[in-house]
């Protein structure tokens, strides 16, 4: 008998990733039709916790005493939830998981798994965790992914709204007065964020003045997109994106295709496109007109995108 059920949404990185490691300010916001959903059921007594993904064929006898160190995020997750509702005898329960989140691709299905798994293991206890509880559990999981987060990922989908991100800052989430569009491009090809995340810090830590100054750049942009996206202003926000795409690729993230995509969408008609996310693949974000929705959709998977949807900002 299902006793629980929880879910987590997808996100999207508007503008400032990577200079939000350096306490510049990023807007995120949730891509609510891509979902995490985790299911719970009591099982037989002594049977303990245990994990069915049933889009990999996976079943998990969960073990506890086995992290952090085994680095099992879904454990990790179960264990820092528990640890958080200070129980200390596991219960007997059985867990489903299931997501439309493309992995590894930038759009947060590691952190959605882990919000979603201790909404429904802290809802089958009848103690939910409210966000401000499960935020820091999120993040420490995370660091399981991605070495040393900004925090911006869980953060966004735990709190499931358009959010303006500051390192250490408390959170400011925004609704936009008009809401807009934007097409979702998956590039075709990975890097993980943890090596880009090193890339940068690399450069940064060889020539400290040279990128601080890009990242100075960059928080001047996401300024100048809060006030585009108050105000609507619709090619002014797509011209901003161009512009912190071009500092993405004075901090080597772009590559190639992706900017190829890129060029190929603003040529089609968009207000403008840029990476989102740790970069080198993944995805690129698009702003475009509905009117010009179908030709750039056309003319991207044209130049070679492997899967292009819509997502719509604000309600
Ligand atoms: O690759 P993603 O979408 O999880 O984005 C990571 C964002 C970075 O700014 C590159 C890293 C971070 O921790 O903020």
């Amino acid at each position: 008998m299902i006793i629980a059920e929880a879910s987590a949404s997808g996100k999207i990185i508007l503008f400032g990733e990577h200079a939000v490691v350096y306490g510049v300010p990023a807007i995120a916001v949730p891509v609510t039709t891509l979902r995490t959903t985790v299911t719970v059921e009591t099982a037989p007594q002594g049977r303990g916790l245990t994990i069915h993904i049933p889009d990999t064929h996976t079943s998990l006898a969960v073990s506890l005493s086995d992290t952090p160190d085994h680095k099992n995020s879904l454990f990790y997750t179960l264990h820092l939830t528990l640890q958080t509702l200070n129980i200390t005898t596991p219960p007997d329960l059985t867990f489903t998981i299931e997501s439309t989140i493309p992995v590894g691709a930038g759009l947060g299905s590691g952190a959605a798994v882990s919000a979603a798994l201790a909404r429904a293991l802290s809802q089958a206890l009848g103690t939910p965790l409210n966000n401000d509880d499960l935020n820091p559990i999120v993040y420490e999981v995370e660091k399981i992914h991605h070495g040393t987060p900004s925090g911006i990922d869980n953060t966004v989908i735990v709190y499931e709204q358009p959010i303006i991100y500051t390192k250490g800052q408390p959170i400011e989430t925004f609704i936009p007065t008009v809401s807009f569009q934007l097409l979702v491009v998956d590039v075709g090809h990975r890097t993980p964020t943890h090596i880009t995340v090193g890339e940068v810090r690399q450069l940064y830590e060889a020539d400290p003045l040279r990128y601080t100054a890009i990242f100075e750049a960059i928080r001047h942009i996401v300024q100048d997109a809060r006030y585009a996206i108050n105000d609507a202003d619709w090619p002014q926000l797509g011209s901003l994106m161009n512009e912190n795409h071009r500092m993405l690729q004075q901090l080597t993230v772009s590559d190639e295709k992706t900017d190829h995509l890129c060029e190929v969408a603003r040529q089609a008609g968009a207000y403008g496109a840029k990476l989102s996310g740790g970069g080198r693949g993944g995805n690129l974000i698009v702003l475009v007109s509905p009117d010009h929705q179908a030709s750039v959709q056309q003319q991207l998977i044209k130049a070679g995108a492997d899967r292009v949807f819509l997502t719509q900002v604000g309600n």
